[in-house]
């Protein structure tokens, strides 16, 4: 079957948007990134909000680019990236050093990069925004960085109304949006989205935290929530390598990792002790 989607998108998308529906649970927009594709048992559902919360310089830019570029380049979905952030030539810059030629994408009207104040985003005023894009690009992906910046653009306790909003509309257009939130040190599983009342707003929460251990800072990737699916409940490490973000092994030798104080888990200190004890008695 063809779906009206597929028909304007070439074989690529079209071989890419049966494999996602045949997947029973919905269909899924893979980020790319395979090791988080599998947490997500295959990725986030399609049309989905989803929060990406980290302290400063968790990684947060570099993950949103890469579900961007990867949706594009692997997928065959064009993709919008909104910051009320840093200038434009750094965006492009830094996502050259990973080897994303944000430029080149843009010329080939796969990609825009909307850098903006956050009060045009606010009330109708985004929609206009975003309307002329939509239509020139299509778009199936749109990143928002961040939606912190929108805060301090709102009458106090207006947040939740204009994010409401905002991800509604995404959502008649049939984008899946991938919302940055600066989250100050998260400590057990609450942190500032759940105090301003975003995390009911959204359907799924990635959080991305520096842990230290033993001695080094190591960063954590977990999955919170995630409306209508199983997912990975683990905490798992991940670098920002040259290339982008690579997911790792969890970090299941330590407990109290999401709190702040991670210990070694009693069976890994008494496998070590009990392994110390046999190479003595050899
Ligand atoms: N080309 C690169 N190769 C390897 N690592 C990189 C590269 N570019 C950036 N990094 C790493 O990524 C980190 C910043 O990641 P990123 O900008 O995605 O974080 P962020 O959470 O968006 O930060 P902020 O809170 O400042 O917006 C840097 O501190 C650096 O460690
Ligand atoms: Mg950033």
């Amino acid at each position: 079957m063809t779906s009206p989607a597929s028909r304007t998108r070439g074989p690529e998308f079209e071989q890419q948007f049966v494999r996602r529906a045949g997947q029973g649970q919905g269909a899924r927009v893979q980020t790319g990134i395979a090791e988080l594709d599998d947490m997500l048992r295959g990725g986030f559902m399609e049309g989905d909000a989803v929060l990406v919360a980290g302290s400063a310089g968790s990684g947060k830019t570099t993950l949103a680019l890469q579900y961007l570029v990867n949706g594009i380049v692997k997928f065959g979905e064009p993709g919008i990236y909104l910051t009320f952030e840093q200038m434009p030539d750094q965006i492009y810059r830094d996502a050259k050093n990973f080897g994303w030629d944000l430029r080149k994408m843009e010329e080939e009207n796969k990609f825009r990069l909307i850098c903006t104040s956050p009060d045009l985003l606010l009330e109708s005023q985004g929609e206009n925004l975003l309307d002329e894009v939509i239509k020139e690009l299509h778009p199936r992906r749109i990143a928002i960085d961040s939606l912190s910046h929108l805060e301090m653009f709102v009458a106090k306790g207006d947040l939740r109304k204009e994010a409401y909003r905002l991800v509604s509309f995404l959502k008649t257009k049939g984008m899946s949006s991938l919302l940055i939130w600066e989250a100050g040190q998260m400590s057990g599983n609450s942190f500032s989205v759940t105090e301003v009342g975003l995390s009911f707003l959204v359907d799924c929460i990635v959080a991305l935290k520096p842990v230290e251990i033993e001695s080094a800072v190591r960063k954590a990737l977990v999955i919170l929530k995630m409306r209508g699916s199983d997912h990975d409940k683990q905490l798992r490490q991940f670098e920002i390598t040259p290339a982008g973000i690579k997911i790792e092994s969890a970090f299941s030798n330590y407990e109290g990792v999401m709190t702040g104080s991670p210990r070694r888990v009693a069976s890994e200190k008494f496998t070590e002790l009990f392994r110390g004890a046999s190479e003595k008695r050899k």
